[in-house]
């Protein structure tokens, strides 16, 4: 008897929890958000935030992380489909391996964002919301140039180059930006890269590997910097090559410490950044990118244009995707407590 009660109790609790989902979901509205991996911090703000803002806003989340792995993504970015994803959101780990599973989203009239990274090569993609790529670079750039006082300044400031990923549409983006603000300094000689390594794909760095751009770093130093010749700037596209620079740095380097550049204000390096090992992050606030994306997937849910302030850039080699690109900023360690602790990005504890 008190097992039946037990029984028909744990029923009750079931369809009243199941109820309560359904009625607070979009009708069973599913969207589908796939993450490239879980070993970089910014993914998880990234796939953290838009899922709290999607089940905030109504929908129900398919939320998967491929571990940079391209076939596991096409599997996940399937099985959403598959499974009545209504929209899906993509941060793709290669931007030309995609088309082919996107097809089928197109046929099932699926909308599709790419989110932060272009999916290149496909008709089937229908927005793209990300930072401005370009912008990025350039910031890093200017960054560089201001705080040398490069116009200035005699020199010539020995350089080394470490940029992203060749799978990712984003990482020549950055390396553009950079590169236009500083090349009249190379070309005028103030700006000296001792490794001659200068185009993209040579200083390019694997899956935006830690480990590889701190090898290559490691090359570099033993080569060129290793009899005490100064090193006054490595340019950085992203935090993660910035650590293994850094690393690199700190094994094998005996000169004055370099300016470094990165992007993305993760924990390890705004910890490099407050110890004087990192000069500066661009800043990308994960919040601004979800919210911004949650409101395009809400649009096409009701039927309405998503809002977008760019239909010229960002050709995936099918089409002009039209975008919306939010406005990156620089963190340093004089404005790092504003821009990442006052904002509550992080806590005081996180950073200590
Ligand atoms: C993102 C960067 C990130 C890099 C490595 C790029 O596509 O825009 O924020 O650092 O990928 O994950």
């Amino acid at each position: 008897m008190k097992k039946k009660l037990l029984c028909l109790l744990m029923t009750a609790t079931l369809a009243l929890s199941m109820f309560a989902a359904c009625s607070n979901s979009k009708s069973g509205k599913k969207i589908g958000v796939a993450m490239p991996t879980k070993d970089l911090q910014r993914w998880n703000q990234d796939g953290a935030n838009m899922q709290k803002e999607l089940e905030a806003a109504g929908y129900d989340v398919d939320l998967q992380y491929a571990n940079n792995d391209i076939s596991t993504q096409v599997a996940q970015v399937e099985n959403m489909i598959n499974s009545g994803c209504k929209v899906l959101v993509i941060a793709s780990i290669d931007g030309d391996s995609l088309g082919t599973v996107l097809d089928m989203a197109k046929e099932k009239d699926i909308p599709v964002i790419a989110y932060d990274r272009l999916i290149m090569n496909s008709d089937a993609v229908s927005y793209y919301a990300t930072f401005d790529n370009y912008m990025v670079g350039t910031k890093q750039g200017q960054y560089i140039v201001d705080t040398l006082d490069l116009d200035n300044a005699d020199g010539p400031f020995n350089m080394e180059i470490t940029a992203g990923d060749p799978g990712d549409n984003n990482a020549l983006y950055f390396y553009n930006g950079a590169m236009d603000v500083l090349k009249p300094y190379i070309d005028e000689g103030k700006i000296v890269v001792k490794s001659g390594q200068t185009d993209f794909a040579t200083v390019a760095t694997a899956e935006w590997k830690t480990e590889n751009a701190q090898n290559r770093m490691d090359a570099i130093i033993s080569k060129e910097y290793s009899d005490g010749t100064n090193l006054d700037i490595c340019l950085c596209s992203n935090d993660s090559t910035a650590y293994g620079v850094a690393n690199s740095l700190s094994a094998n380097y005996k000169g004055e410490w370099p300016i470094i550049t990165g992007q993305d204000c993760d924990k390890l390096n705004v910890k490099n950044m407050i110890a004087g090992k990192q000069s500066m992050s661009i800043f990308k606030d994960t919040r601004t990118l979800a919210t911004k994306v949650v409101e395009m997937v809400d649009a096409i849910m009701q039927g309405k244009e998503p809002v977008t302030n760019d239909t010229s850039t960002y050709n995936n080699g099918k089409k002009v995707v039209p975008s919306y690109l939010c406005e990156p900023v620089f963190a340093d360690k004089d404005n790092y407590k504003e821009l990442l602790i006052d904002s509550g990005y992080y806590t005081e504890a996180d950073l200590a």
